[in-house]
């Protein structure tokens, strides 16, 4: 298994993980072929990476994610808060409240592991689902300062509802393709304070979480909006808030644009003055920088497999090198980089055809490393290692694994 860019080359490959719109409709199942008519319909709904099984590398299990049952629930929670706004309803807060502590209780059943949220998800429905991401990164970095557990409710309710007043700007320039004017960015300004006002007015939620609403746009060196907020005027949940939607709109795929690889937003976010470095430092500590079941090059020119995660060391996964320095095929081994001068350089769409067929060859040994590759496994994770032969499951770990209470 790995994953791929959605291209043309995937012509023929069988998807080993299924494809799902928005609202959680599936797209395309597992096993089922990707022809070129389908792959087209891919990029047409925004898919822009899917995991594919290819004859060269068995299965592997993937990074952990939300479960789908709770994605959808919490989705459609939300969606349903957004429409109401619009319609000049108040929230069922009680609703809202019941899906943040679902999404606690789902961060917390993986105390310690690198997180991957599915890219494998079509683009429409963007605003709820990045509602979504928004509150598991921010609850993911809130690990960092060992809030109690009102608090992390607080923020997970507060970074569900962030973008709540984007229910009141004007759908044409929500999905405006093409840059915005300066009259259209202005009304697009003003959506922290209409969600703020929102909040207050018409939900009656705590100050704290409407307070996300109105400051998850305003940056440490006072360059945000609307109030242009710097450093510590900004409360800790809005920078959090901040860490999260920055990273989520990024590392996933949008109408208007692809999912960038977690490595280059990484680098992006560590990058920016505006952003809190602690806050940053905590969501990437959390994060698998190279998800597990992709291609990588390392700094010396080998080309490698990532076949797990190290929670201690997100930027050096475990990997299959399957190259030398020049990239010509060898015999798969397994290296740690971890203290070592080499690094992870870049994530790879795709491998070349010699070292595939190279990797075809070698299927036994591969099958054989895998069972020895050391993975600090945190507490709760056993069951997830892949056994010799272990098939991905039909949904990855949302469907054998129900949602935590
Ligand atoms: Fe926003």
């Amino acid at each position: 298994m790995r994953l791929a860019e959605v291209s043309p080359d995937l012509e023929g490959a069988r998807l080993a993980r299924p494809v799902r719109a928005g609202r959680g409709e599936l797209l395309l199942g597992r096993g089922e072929r990707l022809t070129s008519a389908r792959l087209m319909h891919l990029e047409r709904r925004g898919v822009r990476h899917v995991y594919v099984d290819d004859d060269f590398l068995p299965a592997l299990a993937p990074d952990p994610d939300l479960d789908e049952a709770t994605r959808v629930l919490v989705g459609r929670s939300l969606r349903r808060v957004m429409e109401g706004a619009a319609q000049g309803e108040g929230p069922d807060m009680g609703e809202i409240a019941a899906a943040a502590s679902r999404l606690v209780a789902a961060v917390d059943a993986r105390p310690g592991s690198l997180f991957s949220l599915s890219r494998l998800r079509a683009a429409d429905e963007a605003t709820a689902q990045h509602g979504v991401n928004v509150a598991v990164f921010a609850l993911l970095a809130a690990d960092h300062y060992h809030l109690p557990e009102g608090e992390r409710t607080v923020l997970a309710v507060g970074a569900l509802l962030h973008d709540v007043g984007k229910a009141f700007v004007p759908v044409e320039i929500l999905r405006k393709p093409g840059p915005l004017t300066a009259d259209e960015w202005d009304v697009m300004q003003r959506h922290p304070e209409m969600g703020h006002r929102f909040l207050v007015e018409r939900a009656g939620v705590d100050a704290r979480v409407a307070a996300v609403a109105l400051a998850h746009h305003e940056r440490m060196d006072g360059g945000g909006y609307p109030r242009g907020l710097s450093e510590g005027q900004i409360d800790l949940s809005a920078r959090l808030a901040a860490v999260a939607d920055v990273w989520d709109a990024m590392a996933s795929p949008r109408w208007y644009k692809p999912s960038f690889p977690h490595a280059y937003v990484a680098a992006h976010m560590r990058s920016s003055p505006g952003l809190d470095r602690e806050a940053v430092e905590a969501l990437l500590a959390r994060v698998a920088l190279f998800p597990t079941g992709s291609f990588v090059r390392l700094t010396n020119g080998c080309l490698a497999w990532v076949v797990g995660q190290d929670p201690r060391h997100p930027a050096h996964p475990r990997l299959l090198l399957l190259t030398d320095g020049r990239g010509e095929p060898v015999a798969p081994y397994v290296a740690e980089l971890a203290g070592a001068a080499t690094r992870v350089e870049a994530a790879l769409p795709a491998l070349p055809r010699a070292v595939r067929d190279n990797a075809r060859r070698h299927l036994d040994r591969i099958a054989r490393l895998l069972e020895d590759v050391s993975v600090d496994v945190p507490p709760g994770e056993e069951e997830r290692r892949p056994a010799r032969g272990d098939k991905a499951p039909s949904d990855g770990p949302a469907a054998s694994r129900p949602a935590s209470p």
